[in-house]
């Protein structure tokens, strides 16, 4: 009897589950009610009184082995098909590497210039990338000749016969200092930031397009010393508090007077004066244009150029880079 046991025990040990079939007909072939073991049990009334103790230990041994097996090998199995399922789904596996982009630095030194300018007390405005040639030129107080209507710099879109109805790439952004004044009462105190176009030959000094944020403030008694004053402290906050700056008188048709701010760049070797921006006080003829009584208010207005800034910035030597897209040159912002 005690062998037939053993002989059963070895039996399940050796019994190889590897699939819910072969589980199934273990079940059958051992725990089932018709099964080997319900059968082993039976035999029980055979064993001799003196017997009975070891046998039915034995007997039970090898039940509780079947049991087991039967229970843990069906777990396994479950287990095994749900991570079949979602075999891709190891929550434990590291994660692949996320590629983050970052911002252009354009638009980095932009967001910089715009924080800047926040601070002292400026709003934001934008205006279109397609102007008419009277907020782009004539509102501007560019005379009918001037050189810079020419084709030479700004690409017309359409051109009309009197001139009334062009339609230019904006060569600037200061048409948006006349929208903002057609739709605004000074005081006006706001910066306008955006892309420029001028047909100019491409170069390391030259795009064919640009950034510019212009600013404007008027308002009763505007002054060039406080112009100056907001100037000084930009360069102060963009560049640090010892930037060493100039300025030099200049000409616009827009503003009298007009003026130029250099700062010095110390670059490689030796170091020298880069122009960041053009300003001056409004001209009457602009604030009449833009409908402001130039009796009543005075302004400042500024155009600075964020492809310098940020070339400065960053010792960079040649502006294509910036419309490249090159990602070596890009990440290097990141
Ligand atoms: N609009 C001028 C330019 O593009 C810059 C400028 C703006 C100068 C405002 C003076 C005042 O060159």
């Amino acid at each position: 009897m005690i062998d037939d046991i053993e002989a059963l025990k070895e039996e399940i040990q050796n019994y190889s589950i590897s699939n819910e079939e072969e589980l199934e007909a273990f079940r059958l072939t051992y725990l089932s009610r018709k099964g080997k073991i319900t059968d082993m049990f039976s035999q029980m009334g055979k064993v001799p009184n003196e017997k009975k103790a070891e046998v039915g230990k034995a007997m039970n041994a090898v039940k509780n082995l079947a049991q087991d097996k039967f229970d843990t090998r069906k777990v396994e199995l479950q287990r095994k098909e749900a991570s079949d399922e979602r075999a891709t789904d190891d929550v434990t596996l590291p994660a692949p590497p996320l590629s983050v982009g970052s911002y252009h630095p354009l638009t980095q030194t932009m967001e910089e210039m715009k924080d800047i300018f926040m601070r002292l007390g400026f709003s934001v405005a934008y205006g279109p990338e397609l102007e008419d040639d009277f907020h782009n030129f004539t509102a501007l107080n560019f005379p009918p000749d001037h050189p810079a209507r020419d084709m030479q710099d700004t690409f017309f879109i359409r051109k009309d016969e009197q001139d009334e109805d062009d339609l230019v790439l904006r060569t600037h952004t200061s048409p948006v200092q006349i929208r903002l004044m057609e739709t605004e009462k000074p005081p006006i105190r706001a910066i306008m930031p955006g892309r420029v176009y001028r047909n100019e030959s491409i170069t390391a000094k030259s795009y064919c397009l640009f950034y510019q944020v212009e600013a404007l403030y008027v308002d009763t008694d505007v002054s060039l010393a406080e112009l100056k004053e907001t100037l000084i402290t930009f360069a102060r906050l963009m560049y640090g508090q010892d930037v060493k700056y100039r300025m030099r008188p200049s000409f616009f048709p827009f503003t009298e007077p007009s003026l130029e701010m250099d700062v010095w760049w110390e670059g490689k070797g030796e170091g020298q004066w880069l122009e960041i921006l053009g300003a001056g006080m409004v001209d009457p003829n602009v604030l009449k244009a833009g409908g402001t009584d130039p009796e009543t208010y005075s302004g400042y207005a500024i155009g600075l150029g964020v492809d310098r800034i940020a070339m400065l910035r960053h010792g960079i030597d040649d502006i294509r880079i910036l419309y490249e897209n090159d990602l070596r040159f890009l990440e290097q912002f990141a």
